[in-house]
């Protein structure tokens, strides 16, 4: 396991403030280093102010290139779409190219073939870069994070980068429409990792996926500690609740 750090902020305003920090920093040392910054991106309800920021910032985005962990399988204006909502707080507000801009098909009916086209941009991106320099990730009530739900077996994929998630076969979270999703392999090529979590609706997962059982299967979030990744757990207190007297 790479390293792993757990920072606890005492609201999530502060938490939102350091994440936008962190975002940035990752952006900044890349393109210092390496000339251009590959950046995941998350979807889900927590993560948009911390967009909105980004879009306030100096960030030659002329310089980045962003993915995301996840899609719904809806179009683009669609309320559910995670590349809809960054389009809307971030995309478009700081006039990141369209070029550089790389997101699942939410609307091919063919789901496997969606996700196996993602996985030939992704791969086409790391041809020279080889990882991601940061995935940022959020995390569900259940534990999932991108679309890797408990007990279902993407979470042991090693070999593809993408995979689908059917609504017709599997309990998905609302929205429960079919999902795109990056698989363990890459979520563990990458260089950083940063998960956000707020809420004491999540403090239960927190606790169990930091506990001493390793056990993906119920608690996807357990995936991001990846070999070679350095990992920041961003919490707020709530989030925290149950971890604090062990940490
Ligand atoms: C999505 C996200 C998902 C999200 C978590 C947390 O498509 O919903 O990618 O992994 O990060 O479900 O979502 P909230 O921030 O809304 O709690």
């Amino acid at each position: 396991m790479g390293r792993r750090a757990i920072v606890i902020h005492p609201s999530r305003e502060t938490l939102l403030d350091d994440a936008a920090v962190q975002i940035e920093t990752a952006i900044d040392t890349a393109v210092r280093a390496r000339g251009r910054a590959l950046i995941v991106l998350t979807g889900g309800s927590t993560i948009p102010p911390v967009y909105e920021r980004l879009a306030r910032s100096a960030i030659d985005w002329n310089r980045v290139e962003l993915f995301w962990s996840d899609e719904r399988c809806v179009g683009p204006d669609d309320p559910d779409s995670n590349y809809g909502m960054t389009r809307e707080v971030l995309l478009q507000p700081a006039r990141v190219p369209d070029a550089n801009v790389h997101r699942f098909d939410g609307e091919e009916p063919d789901r496997d073939r969606a996700a196996r086209a993602y996985a030939a941009e992704i791969e086409a991106a790391l041809v020279d870069a080889s990882r991601f320099d940061l995935i940022v990730l959020g995390m569900g009530t259940d534990a999932h994070v991108a679309s890797l739900f408990p007990g279902h077996p993407l979470i042991g994929e090693s070999d593809r980068w993408t995979g689908a998630v059917l609504a017709d076969r599997f309990s998905i979270p609302k929205p429960s429409v079919d999902r795109l999703t990056l698989t363990p392999r890459a979520l563990h090529a990458t260089r950083e990792v940063l998960l956000i979590v707020t809420g004491a609706k999540k403090a239960p997962a927190v606790h169990g996926a930091l506990g001493s059982v390793r056990d993906p299967l119920q608690w996807p979030v357990q995936l991001v500690d990846g070999p070679e990744s350095r990992v920041t757990w961003l919490l707020d207190s709530d989030a925290a609740a149950e971890i604090e007297g062990e940490l």
